[in-house]
């Protein structure tokens, strides 16, 4: 069946600025790391990115290694955009990356400008695009100078390739000086892509406090732990979940077992607000406004609505807070 988009796409989602440019992210993101791959299911993918459009997600996230097999998340993107999105083009902001291994040799990974662009030639080519709305560097190279990653960020925008160019897992210090090299030449830095969970809040130790200072947007990922913080794990370890899949090496079933006690009693102060642990996780990583998107993973359309429905209590009251905190130090 063609493709034709809900007329009420718009009521429902909240839109944030991303930081101080003119560019708007939903609340809520869908990434494609996993679930969108070679070894999915088209028809799933479809479905979930035909709801997520349906109920506000403007902004798809890839990256060129994502699958497995790394590629094939972007050729499916290709074939989903060919087939249900491309009327909708500039409905959407496309984002993609590099940084990581991509293919053999000296120039297929990190941060040289010969990496950087013929990896966003080849995505382009892969999503069947003209350009992408924010090309990454996906992470932080320690031996190219950081004038030649933020050159080839800028240059891809002067090419017409992006719109816009951002960051992600750079430290506040690469940060802000990152931030200083692209004003310098005249590419502001759009957006940082961290990570940021309640077990993981490295982005608290001076980062939000830079991309505040800076006017910088702030996408956070993997906002549930990797499915850590929703019901997924409480009954044992599906052997369709992520942490049974053996190449997905970031996320194995020792994560799971040791911080199983606080996910229970987080699913529990969850449950007293009327939320699932999956909404209360999102909607915890918005609780700062210098979050500007909570950038979601789902292998179902039923988790995916389960996430997007986060947005109906976004607010804690301090005790609460207080709460969370106290598990999370048990
Ligand atoms: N910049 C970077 O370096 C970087 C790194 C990692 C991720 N990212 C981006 O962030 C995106 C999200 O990352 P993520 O997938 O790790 O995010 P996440 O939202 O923390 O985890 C998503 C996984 O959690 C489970 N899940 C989601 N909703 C659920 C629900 N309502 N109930 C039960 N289980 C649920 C699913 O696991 P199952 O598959 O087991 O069902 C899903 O695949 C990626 O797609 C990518 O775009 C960026």
């Amino acid at each position: 069946m063609p493709y034709l988009p809900s007329d009420s796409r718009y009521d429902s989602m909240t839109y944030n600025r991303v930081g101080r440019s003119g560019l708007k992210l939903p609340a809520i993101s869908l990434g494609w790391w996993y679930n969108f791959g070679g070894v999915d299911r088209l028809e799933n993918m479809r479905a979930i990115a035909r709801r997520a459009f349906d109920l506000g997600v403007t902004h798809f996230d890839l990256a060129n290694d994502y699958g497995p097999p790394p590629g094939s998340a972007e050729e499916n993107f290709k074939t989903l955009f060919n087939q249900d999105f491309r009327p909708y083009r500039d409905e959407l902001v496309i984002s993609t990356k590099a940084g990581y291994q991509m293919w053999k040799g000296p120039y297929g990974e990190w941060g040289s400008r010969k990496y950087l662009l013929a990896s966003l030639d080849q995505s382009l080519k892969r999503m069947g695009l003209d350009y992408v709305d924010i090309f990454y560097s996906h992470r932080p190279d320690p031996e190219t100078p950081l004038e030649e990653t933020m050159g080839a960020l800028d240059s891809a925008v002067r090419q017409g390739k992006a719109l816009y160019v951002g960051i992600s897992s750079y430290s506040p210090e690469m940060t802000r000086e990152a931030a200083r090299i692209l004003r310098e030449m005249g590419t502001p830095l759009l957006i940082h892509q961290p990570s940021y969970n309640m077990f993981d809040r490295w982005i608290e130790g001076g980062l939000l406090d830079v991309l505040s200072g800076e006017g910088i947007g702030c996408i956070v990922f993997s906002p549930l732990a990797q499915g850590q913080l929703t019901d997924r794990y409480l009954g044992g370890i599906p052997s369709d979940a992520r942490a049974s899949k053996t190449e997905r090496v970031w996320l194995t079933p020792d994560h799971v077992k040791k911080n199983l006690p606080k996910v229970e009693q987080l699913n529990e102060l969850a449950k007293a607000r009327g939320q699932s642990l999956a909404q209360m996780a999102i909607a915890w990583t918005l609780r700062n406004p210098v979050v500007t998107s909570s950038l979601i993973g789902a292998s179902s359309v039923k988790q995916l609505e389960d996430n997007l429905a986060a947005l109906n209590n976004l607010k804690f009251s301090d005790e609460e807070l207080g709460r969370i905190e106290e598990i999370l130090k048990s």
